[in-house]
């Protein structure tokens, strides 16, 4: 390689670090221009979790929203993360058990209409609280199923986030398992296309249970 090649390189380096300085500025609201991109997320991490009133759209300097190969919208790396990084936090309604027990039981009654319909998007919170993250402030509802997921839910501290379980690449979609129970799965076929892909939306700890049942009904095992 000679200097000059050497040089375009480290330009385009510096342009690249420019454009996702000024991503992270943004998404962080970083008051300090000059910060770096690593004081800019320190920044955006230490204001975080949000409050259950603000109902403006969640965001983070980690994701890109964009259409999705396998459904609907989606959400993208938009730089390499490391495994184990809170990504972006899931918010949505906070519910008491007994409001979202309701919920459920409409939701319910909706999909016998139209199996179509995608599953709820209630999430245990703690033992008070539900939260329903079908809200439009809740961007965090993109994020499409896998079943060889690269995030997981976690809860910490009464928040639910949306964290890394490996290193992930900029550009790669991101996914969790939705762990869809045994009483809905078969109205959730499955279009990740992973060398996992077990065909349904379902919890792992069921894939066992899965496998016997696909034995039994000779269901074809979708292999893509
Ligand atoms: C929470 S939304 C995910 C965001 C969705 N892509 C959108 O644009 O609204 C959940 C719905 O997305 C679809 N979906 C997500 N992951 C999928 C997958 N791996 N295979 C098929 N459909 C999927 C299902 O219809 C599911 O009910
Ligand atoms: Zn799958």
């Amino acid at each position: 390689m000679d200097l000059i090649e050497v040089k375009v390189l480290k330009m385009k380096e510096l342009a690249l670090s420019k454009d996702l300085i000024k991503k992270v500025h943004k998404a962080a609201g970083c008051k300090s221009p000059k910060a770096s991109v690593k004081e800019a997320l320190e920044e955006w991490l230490a204001q975080q979790p949000r409050d259950w009133s603000d109902h403006s759209p969640t965001t983070s300097p980690f994701i890109d929203v964009r259409q999705s190969p396998i459904h609907g919208t989606g959400i993208y790396a938009a730089m390499d993360i490391p495994k184990g990084t809170k990504i972006i936090e899931y918010v949505g309604e906070k519910l008491t058990k007994k409001q979202a027990d309701k919920r459920w039981e409409e939701h319910c009654a909706l999909v016998e209409q139209d199996k179509s319909l995608g599953g709820v998007y209630l999430f245990q919170l703690n033992k008070k609280y539900d939260i329903d993250g079908h809200v439009p402030w809740n961007t965090a509802r993109f994020i499409n199923h896998s079943c060889d997921p690269n995030c997981e839910t976690d809860i910490a501290k009464g928040h639910i986030w949306i964290s890394s379980i490996r290193d992930i690449k900029k550009g790669e979609e991101l996914f969790y398992n939705y762990g869809y129970g045994w009483e809905e799965f078969e109205d959730h076929p499955c279009l990740c296309g992973s060398y996992r892909c077990v065909g349904y939306i379902l919890n792992e700890d069921m894939w066992p249970k899965l496998f016997k049942w696909l034995r039994k009904t000779s269901k074809p095992f979708k292999k893509r």
